[in-house]
């Protein structure tokens, strides 16, 4: 548990989706880049961005432009594939994370399936940490996963997959809380830095918030649907109260 006096988890706020809706016209707005310097003047201490290989919301430009306008830290989302690396050797953001993509689905499906694709794994961080670029790994919350780390080479954290968490229900919640808590650990003990992220909401994001291990939360989908209805200011809000109060003792909501 966390005591008051330490600080809650980093907010990263994912406009992925406010570029969904500029490519659903092939318009010019909403614009990513307003949309995350509006999160950061809200209190988000950083952006991520997943820029795919069908270019369905962030393109490269925007990318180019986020790298240049915002303050905090840019967390790219990428494949570890030539093209994606060449464009994180381009802009450097100041972290990449890689992640596993499959052409038609509907998002990020699941974490790297690292003994499959150590060598290609391994390949894309030595190319990263040659440009000078922080990074991370989405991985499924399997404390097993981590001694495939070691292999790995140049690594300073990875992003806990939380979504089979934020489907649980009933008795599974717990369950899948122990196995983002016991990743944590193990990864922190490892000498990583911890992050996670997908599919949190208000509502949950709490349990995540209060392990002490986990530094920063990546959060897309939720705040910018909550933006329709109440602005991205106020949703960026709320969700920084509900970081903060998961560190406090008391119950949590959801
Ligand atoms: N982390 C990763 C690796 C992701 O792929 C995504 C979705 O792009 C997120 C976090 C954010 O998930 P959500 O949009 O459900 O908050």
């Amino acid at each position: 548990m966390l005591e008051p006096s330490e600080p809650a988890a980093r907010l990263s706020v994912n406009v992925d989706h406010v570029a969904t809706l500029r490519q659903a016209r092939r318009a010019t707005y909403p614009d990513p880049v307003a949309a995350a310097a509006m999160a950061e003047d809200a209190g988000a201490q950083g952006i991520t961005v997943h820029l795919r290989a069908d270019r369905r919301h962030i393109q490269e430009a925007d990318v180019e432009q986020l790298r240049e306008r915002i303050t905090g830290k840019l967390n790219l989302e990428i494949a570890a594939t030539p093209e994606m690396l060449a464009v994180a050797e381009r802009v450097r953001p100041h972290q990449v994370t890689l992640v596993p993509e499959r052409a038609d689905e509907i998002t990020t499906e699941g974490g790297l399936d690292l003994r499959r694709q150590v060598r290609r794994i391994a390949d894309a961080l030595i190319r990263l940490e040659r440009a000078g670029i922080a990074t991370s790994l989405f991985l499924d919350p399997e404390p097993a996963m981590l001694d495939e780390l070691r292999e790995l080479g140049p690594l300073q954290g990875f992003e806990i997959n939380t979504d089979r968490y934020t489907r649980a229900r009933g008795e599974a919640v717990a369950r899948e809380l122990a196995k983002i808590a016991s990743t944590a650990e193990r990864g922190a003990a490892a000498g990583l830095r911890v992050y996670a992220g997908h599919g949190l909401t208000c509502d949950n994001v709490g349990a995540v918030a209060r392990l002490p291990e986990v530094e920063e939360l990546n959060i897309g989908h939720s705040i910018v649907s909550r933006a329709v209805l109440v602005g991205l200011a106020a949703a960026v809000s709320e969700m920084l109260a509900a970081i903060r109060a998961g560190r406090s003792p008391g119950p949590l909501r959801g």
